[in-house]
């Protein structure tokens, strides 16, 4: 049994750590860390502001007095100030964050009572000054491929405290100097790492938003799950996500497997995702598979201006067996593809080839179809990619269609007296509503309340490369 179950963990870490090249990567960048950065600091700021001071109290023997009761109450926190700190990757492990000159304002009440009869009190005010705070962000996977932090290595020191009382008599001062000077660190101390603690912990519920399977629409998603552990270096911080389109409930993998590629040592920008032709292919073996790549073609859906109807009287003009054998009838297109598209992308040129047959029929005055014909199609189109909110959106025109004939049932005729037909069907009617389709996009990797700022899209060879600025709305 123990056997059994170390072999399935064996198992189950092997899967995670063979490498598996990613479809997507997302690159954070020192730019984009420092932004990270002041999110970070006005939350540990917020969070620093919950520290508590414990009231003290005790007795201590002065003399020539004798036995001095006092007590410190209602101390309270009136201001804390990060003015200056640093973030910094730290290779293979995470970020560092060092707060250096930091500050705190305290204020409280002080009671004394001493011998016997005499009490007094007044309010102070602390001063901290020289607050160093250091602590290494650890960035992992877990177990949903979504991205963890943890801290570690927290320290955190207090240069000086300064005390100023009001009231009462100076001998106290020197009493309560010391003593809270003391107290004092050692309750900062020991609270200020737990805070830091709680402020990285509390990036987690944020990470957790990653879209690791990100909906498209009624046929496929997207998994945008880490394939491996954050990849840290000096200058950058790369998730490597699997960025792979699936069937809605039904994981097929595709017959091909990403390609490697690295991206280039841009930083401009706060984050860059590269978008592999893996992951467009991907959606093209989806969509095929969903059986979605096909469309019947009516004459009312060719543009009313078009002298071209989809009726055997056109039709006959190229082809007169149909004007004789199906005379007066109107025609019904069949576009349907063979096989996945297969799109590849080259510097500034991302390309789609598509393998269809048109299959065309006579529709009989009872309905029913006659088929005319079936003809391969094989057309290349170039895809225009742009960025849309928090999706990849594309425009297709066609480039290049070569026709050949399947099947007739009207004799033979030469094949090219349609090339100009079915080239104003792909662009007039078959292409515009793929376009619409395309539009409409697809989600990229993201963060709930992530806004893309001035995103650019490039194409390099055998991905998309989006480097874009962000903010986040609460
Ligand atoms: C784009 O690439 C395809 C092949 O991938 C090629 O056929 C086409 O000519 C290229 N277009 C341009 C404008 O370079
Ligand atoms: C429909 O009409 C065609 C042509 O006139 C004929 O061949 C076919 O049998 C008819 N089909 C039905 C179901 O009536």
């Amino acid at each position: 049994m123990l056997a059994l179950s170390s072999f399935l963990v064996l198992l189950a870490v092997a899967s995670t750590t063979l490498s598996v090249n990613p479809g997507v990567t997302v690159r954070l960048t020192d730019k984009g860390l420092q932004y990270g950065k002041q999110l970070g600091i006005a939350a540990m700021q917020e969070k620093l502001k919950s520290i508590q001071i414990p009231d003290f109290s005790g007795s201590q023997r002065v003399s020539p007095i004798g036995k001095v009761k006092y007590s410190l109450s209602n101390i309270r926190l009136v201001n804390v100030g990060l003015p200056s700190s640093a973030v910094t990757l730290v290779p293979g492990t995470g970020v560092r964050l060092t707060i250096g000159n930091a500050f705190m304002n305290l204020h409280g009440n002080w009671r004394v009572k001493y011998l016997r009869v005499i009490k007094d009190s007044g309010s102070f005010d602390v001063n901290v000054n020289g607050l160093t705070i250091s602590t290494t962000i650890v960035v992992k996977s877990d177990a949903t491929g979504r991205p963890v932090v943890s801290n570690t290595n927290c320290v955190a020191n207090v240069a000086s405290a300064k005390v100023k009382f009001h009231g009462g008599a100076s001998w106290l001062y020197n009493l309560f100097s010391k003593f809270i000077n003391k107290a004092l660190r050692n309750a900062l101390q020991k609270q200020i790492c737990p805070l830091v603690d709680k402020t990285v912990i509390g990036l987690n519920p944020k990470l957790q938003t990653l879209n690791v399977l990100a909906k498209v629409d009624k046929y496929a998603e997207i998994e945008y799950s880490m394939v491996s552990s954050p990849v840290i270096s000096q200058s950058s911080l790369d998730l490597n996500l699997k960025g792979q389109f699936y069937n809605i409930g039904k994981h097929q993998e595709p017959p091909f497997i990403p390609a490697a590629f690295s991206l280039p040592s841009q930083n401009n920008n706060m984050l860059y995702m590269a978008l592999s032709a893996f992951t467009a292919n991907s959606a093209g073996f989806v969509y095929n598979k969903a059986g979605v790549l096909s469309l019947y073609i009516t004459d009312d859906m060719v543009p009313k201006g078009s002298p071209f109807r989809l009726n055997t009287k056109t039709f006959g003009v190229f082809i007169p067996q149909i004007a004789k054998q199906y005379p007066g009838l109107m025609m019904k297109l069949l576009v349907r593809a063979e096989k996945s598209p297969t799109i590849t992308f080259q510097p500034k040129n991302a390309t789609a080839v598509a393998t269809a047959t048109v299959t065309a029929y006579a529709i009989q005055p009872n309905g029913t179809l006659s088929p005319l014909f079936v003809l391969n199609l094989e057309s290349s189109v170039s895809a225009d990619v742009y960025v849309r909110g928090l999706n990849i959106a594309g425009r297709l025109t066609l480039n290049q269609m070569k026709l050949s004939v399947g099947t007739s049932y009207v004799g033979q005729f030469q094949v090219g007296v349609l090339d100009s037909v079915l080239r104003m069907v792909l662009k007039v009617v078959v292409i515009p509503i793929v376009n619409v389709q395309l539009d409409k996009g697809y989600p990229l990797p993201a963060l709930g309340k992530m806004n893309l700022v001035n995103p650019q899209l490039q194409i390099m060879k055998d991905y998309m490369l989006i480097g874009t600025d962000v903010n986040f709305t609460g």
